[in-house]
């Protein structure tokens, strides 16, 4: 059977937050391990619309929180599959924080993903070809590819 090919924008996701107090710290800003959730989530549905079915998720990079989050602040997340495998994907987030006052928006941080697509057995099942098509999406393409081999590598080598 011919793998079928799906484009970044098939399955690019986004979603919007508001910080509100069960979401923070001691410290009155967004408590780390709930953007990590939220990024999490967006990102596999992100995975999941390109797999067509269920992801689990296999690892993520590591995260550094360029700025703080506030209580009241908006949050948006995009998430887009930047690329896939036979049975994994590459999923990129983008979390940017908005100002309720201004509108204005700055980005806080960017996670990397990776999600291996699963059958009912929860054995790893084949993904379609990913076909990036802008050159941000081939540059995002190149990288994840990268990023890939070094993970590879990294978990060979220990
Ligand atoms: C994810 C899981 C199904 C993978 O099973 P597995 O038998 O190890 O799978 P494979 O060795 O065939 O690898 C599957 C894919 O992951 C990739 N992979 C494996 N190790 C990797 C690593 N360190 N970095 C990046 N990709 C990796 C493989 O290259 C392969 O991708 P490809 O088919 O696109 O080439 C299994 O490890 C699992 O169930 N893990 C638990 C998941 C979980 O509970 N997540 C949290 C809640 S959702």
């Amino acid at each position: 059977m011919t793998r079928k090919t799906k484009f970044p924008a098939d399955s690019a996701s986004e979603s919007t937050h508001l910080v509100l107090p069960p979401d923070s710290n001691v410290h009155g800003t967004l408590f780390g391990g709930r953007i990590m959730e939220w990024m999490d989530v967006i990102a596999g549905i992100a995975a999941g619309r390109h797999a067509g079915g269920p992801v689990v998720t296999l690892s993520v990079d590591s995260i550094r929180f360029s700025r703080p989050i506030n209580m009241a602040d908006v949050v948006i997340l995009k998430a887009s599959v930047n690329y896939a495998g036979t049975t994994s994907m590459e999923v990129g987030v983008y979390v940017e924080r908005e100002d309720p006052q201004n509108e204005h928006r700055e980005h806080c941080l960017t996670g990397y993903f990776t999600f291996v697509a699963v059958d009912a057995a929860g054995r790893p099942r084949q993904v379609p070809i990913l076909a990036p098509q802008t050159d941000k999406e081939k540059q995002r393409y190149q990288r994840a590819q990268e990023r890939r081999a070094q993970r590879l590598d990294a978990s060979t080598t220990k």
